[in-house]
């Protein structure tokens, strides 16, 4: 018998550095790893409860109708399931990216579809089509941790807008479009989360959605409008897509099967005017080839049995109540201090802590204590962030979440009992976050104080 291959080693060595140094592209030197990527390796353990991911509960799904789906499948197109398929896509898999498209209101042409593989390929290509290096990208502040890796490997100039609990401060974004303007440079693109944004849960409102449509026209600038949550709507009246809004021409509109049905499919798509979409789907060609035929195909079987929107409906339900039991737990074991967001939808609550709590500082804690969360950096390109925290609801059991606040909640108290011991004095209580440089507060999101908002 031949000898199983050598283990590689986990992290390279200062000789595997030194002999791979020099091969590797400039753009290496500015890539990001995803702060989510790292943190689901410690959290895999079964110890950890993990308020880190961005997970759906997929426990959900029913077994017993995943396997009549699949066993169809391969009953019935077995050979086609299997084989290659179009790099756009297919034509039914486009007619249930509609469907989900038409719960919200939009109706797209399917030519102007794209299927990718997850919302994040989506992301990767538009910024691939339209990035070159240094080009300005505006994103929120904070904005999806998956998107800084992005962005980052094509070398854009990232300029963060602040939110606040309306969204992105469209009247601050009016101000850096015009700045640009008098350097005459263009940003390629706006990227905005306006749906219960992750990672703060915030919701861009009606007024401000018009005006960044109307300031898309005026400038000639593309929004990358990212809405994965549109649909987990937990209270409150729907808003209108900005994709609807505006009618296409200034929106490239990415969506996910992720939320809604299951990630592990990697099943997301993009919207584009035609020349964009052009170019995508080239570079689509060069990344993959296609996206997975049979993850499309369970698409279809799926949707056919026409309870999609059923399913939601329960998701709605189970993640409405996680959301109330992770505020509750927030009010109960969080120092007054701390600030919060109410989230009206979507994955996630955005807290943050007095300044002097370094987040990455007490995420090596709270992991002692086996329970984890994002680090706010994660959703900075600047290093911003570092006395907040991304607190996912919508992966764990309710008493879990209940257990892990808790857990979190305890190690905020020792970080601040020993901020006491060493200052001598009282920390200040919950005042204004710290101006950075340039005059803007450090986490410009005015977060609820613990206790307010309740109910
Ligand atoms: C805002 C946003 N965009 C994109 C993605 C990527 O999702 P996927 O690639 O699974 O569709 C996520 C996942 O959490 C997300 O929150």
């Amino acid at each position: 018998m031949s000898e199983p291959p050598h283990r590689r080693r986990a992290h390279a060595s200062a000789r595997d550095l030194e002999r791979y140094g020099g091969l590797f592209a400039e753009r290496t030197k500015v890539m990001r790893s995803s702060a989510m990527r790292d943190l689901m390796a410690i959290t895999a353990r079964p110890e950890v409860i993990s308020l880190a991911g961005g997970l759906p509960d997929t426990s959900t799904f029913p077994p017993k109708s995943f396997a009549a789906q699949m066993t169809r499948i391969a009953q019935e197109s077995s050979a086609q399931a299997l084989q290659y398929g179009p790099t756009e896509g297919f034509e039914e898999t486009k007619d249930c990216i509609l469907q989900v498209m038409g719960a919200e209101g939009m109706l797209p042409e399917p030519e102007d579809v794209i299927v990718t593989t997850g919302g994040q390929q989506a992301i990767d290509l538009i910024t691939k089509t339209l990035v070159d290096p240094g080009d300005p990208v505006i994103c929120e502040a904070p904005t999806y941790p998956g998107a800084v890796p992005v962005f980052c490997s094509y070398q854009a100039e990232m300029i963060q807008v602040d939110c606040d609990e309306q969204g992105m401060r469209v009247d601050r974004l009016e101000e850096v479009l015009a700045g640009l303007a008098r350097e005459g440079r263009r940003p390629k693109f706006i990227y905005s989360v306006p749906s219960f944004q992750n990672p703060a849960g915030v919701t861009l409102s009606f007024e401000r959605r018009r005006r960044l449509v109307e300031l898309a026209r005026e400038h000639e600038v593309l929004v990358v409008e990212d809405n994965p949550y549109g649909l987990l709507r937990y209270e409150g009246e729907p808003l209108p897509p900005l994709f609807q809004l505006e009618g296409g021409d200034y929106v490239i509109y990415v969506g996910t099967f992720s939320k809604i049905l299951s990630p592990g499919i990697r099943l997301g798509w993009a919207v584009a005017p035609p020349p964009v979409m052009e170019k995508i789907v080239l570079g689509k060609q060069a990344a993959d080839l296609c996206t997975s035929t049979l993850t499309q195909y369970f698409v279809r079987e799926y949707f056919s049995e026409g309870r999609w929107r059923d399913y939601i409906a329960d998701l709605v339900e189970i993640y409405r109540r996680r959301r109330d039991v992770m505020l509750e737990a927030l009010d109960k074991h969080f120092p007054a201090q701390a600030t919060w967001t109410r989230p009206e939808g979507g994955l996630f609550i955005w807290a943050t802590l007095p300044e002097y709590i370094d987040s990455g500082d007490l995420l090596a804690k709270a992991l002692r204590e086996d329970v984890a969360f994002v680090p706010g950096h994660a959703a900075y390109g600047d290093g911003r962030g570092r006395s907040s925290m991304r607190l996912n609801f919508s992966g764990v059991r309710e008493e879990e979440i209940r257990e892990g606040v808790r857990r979190i909640g305890k190690v905020v108290a020792e970080q601040i009992a020993l901020y006491e011991r060493l200052t001598g004095e009282l920390p200040p209580a919950a005042a204004p976050q710290r101006p950075a440089a340039g005059g803007e507060s450090a986490d410009v999101l005015p977060f609820r104080r613990a206790g307010e908002g309740r109910g």
